[in-house]
């Protein structure tokens, strides 16, 4: 296997050092910020910025401290939605997510989702992946086309498929993917980059989605997700709207960072030029890339109240900008337990992802189903752009000319 230096300059674009990120906005989307980030966590790992107007946490020790303080809120006070999603379909789901509450209403929903996505069978996820894979018919020549569309689509189905939801083929065996476009057009409603067209795409999609995990779950097959989220939340005194959402949330989730990291990790295949083998499986490979070019590079988090923050005070109201994708490039939080521990990309604490070995499992699966189908990784990196994000690193690839 290679080394994590091998691998990074096999990461970085091209010999040519491009010009630093401007910001760490701008940083997501640039071609190589890793080493900016580096020098950020080792020389501002917790300062303001002024022009952004956010606290910024680069090192591992700052961003851990950040994500496990108890006045550090996922959402800004006093707003729980969005302006823009807000009075909508769109605002309903997002504010019942478990990812954006925090307090009693979180906990006891966490813990239910932990153990439901611990408990999932991973060997058995793969599997369902194939099967879906083996349904979804190559559509165009183009393996730009055909790895984003693919990103974008495998992971939800199989989360689709995971929960229980039905997906009746068509007469050639097909799966349908509309699933996954609703969710994709939900996702990007919630970023702050939206245009009024695509919040309001969003507030149908979520619609869509609501409607038929609700109508889907009482007939949902004994032991899938849907089911034994219903049962546990029911046992706990959750809501049934909020049981809902939070199914609708976990194809959301694994939506726009999931697709990250897949694309991700054909960038790092055609980059080092190896593809998966016996001795360097593709879990492997995945797993380095969470760590090296990760597909969530940084969250945010309000403060509820004064504090002292990484020995600063900060003062209620006050946003922080948490980089994940510097933490990972710590050198002080590379070695040791640090660095057995679980990708940085996943976030720690509270809000720690739920899903992180599910998605690993999820990538793995649709970068080995584009090989299967004859990518070529090879032919979609020489010419990688990022789609605009604050937040999630996903490459767009272009059709060859
Ligand atoms: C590569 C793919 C993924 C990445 C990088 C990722 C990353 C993250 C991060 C960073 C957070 C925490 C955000 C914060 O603290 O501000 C999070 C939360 C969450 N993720 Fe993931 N995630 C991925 C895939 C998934 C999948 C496949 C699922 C489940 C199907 C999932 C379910 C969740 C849930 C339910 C939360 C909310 C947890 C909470 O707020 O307590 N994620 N994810």
């Amino acid at each position: 296997m290679n080394s994590s230096l091998d691998v990074l300059q096999a990461l970085s674009p091209s010999a040519e050092a491009p010009v630093a990120p401007a910001d760490p906005i701008a940083a997501v989307t640039h071609p190589d910020p890793y080493p900016w980030y580096r020098q950020l966590a080792r020389t501002r790992p917790f300062h303001y910025d002024a022009t952004l107007k956010l606290w910024v946490a680069a090192s591992a020790a700052a961003v851990a401290e950040v994500l496990d303080h108890p006045d550090a809120r996922v959402r800004p006070p006093g707003q729980p939605v969005p302006p823009a999603l807000a009075g909508g379909p769109a605002g309903q789901l997002f504010g019942r997510l478990i990812r954006m509450n925090d307090g009693p209403a979180h906990a006891a929903l966490k813990s239910i989702v932990l153990r439901r996505l611990a408990g999932l069978d991973l060997g058995l996820v793969r599997v369902r992946a194939h099967a879906l894979a083996a349904g979804l018919p190559r559509m165009a020549d183009d393996d730009a086309h055909e790895a984003t569309r693919w990103m974008f689509t495998l992971p939800v189905l199989t989360v689709a498929d995971l929960l229980g939801l039905p997906f009746e083929r068509d007469a050639d065996g097909h799966v349908p993917t509309r699933v996954a476009g609703f969710v994709s057009t939900f996702a990007m409603a919630m970023s702050p980059l939206a245009t009024p067209a695509e919040v309001e795409a969003g507030a149908a999609a979520a619609q869509w989605l609501t409607r038929w995990a609700h109508d889907c779950a009482p007939a949902a097959p004994a032991g899938s997700l849907l089911q034994t989220l219903s049962q546990d939340t029911a046992l706990a005194g959750i809501d049934a709207p909020t049981m809902i959402a939070n199914a609708v949330g976990l194809m959301i989730q694994a939506c726009e960072a999931t697709a990250g990291l897949t694309g991700n990790t054909l960038v790092h295949l055609a980059r080092t030029g190896q593809l998966p083998g016996p001795a360097d499986p593709v879990d492997a490979q995945v797993a380095q890339v969470a760590r090296l070019d990760p597909p969530v590079q940084n969250t945010r988090r309000f403060m509820a109240a004064d504090a002292i923050l990484c020995g600063q005070p900060v003062r209620a109201n006050d946003a922080v900008l948490v980089l994940l994708a510097a933490a990972s490039h710590d050198d002080a939080g590379r070695d040791g337990a640090a660095a057995a521990a679980r990708p940085w990309t996943f976030g720690a604490g509270r809000h720690g992802c739920p899903g992180d070995a599910l998605a690993q499992v999820l990538a793995a699966s649709t970068v080995q189903a584009l090989l299967s189908r004859g990518i070529r990784p090879a032919r979609l990196a020489d010419r990688v752009r990022y789609r605009p994000s604050v937040n999630a690193r996903i490459p767009q690839f272009s059709a060859q000319p």
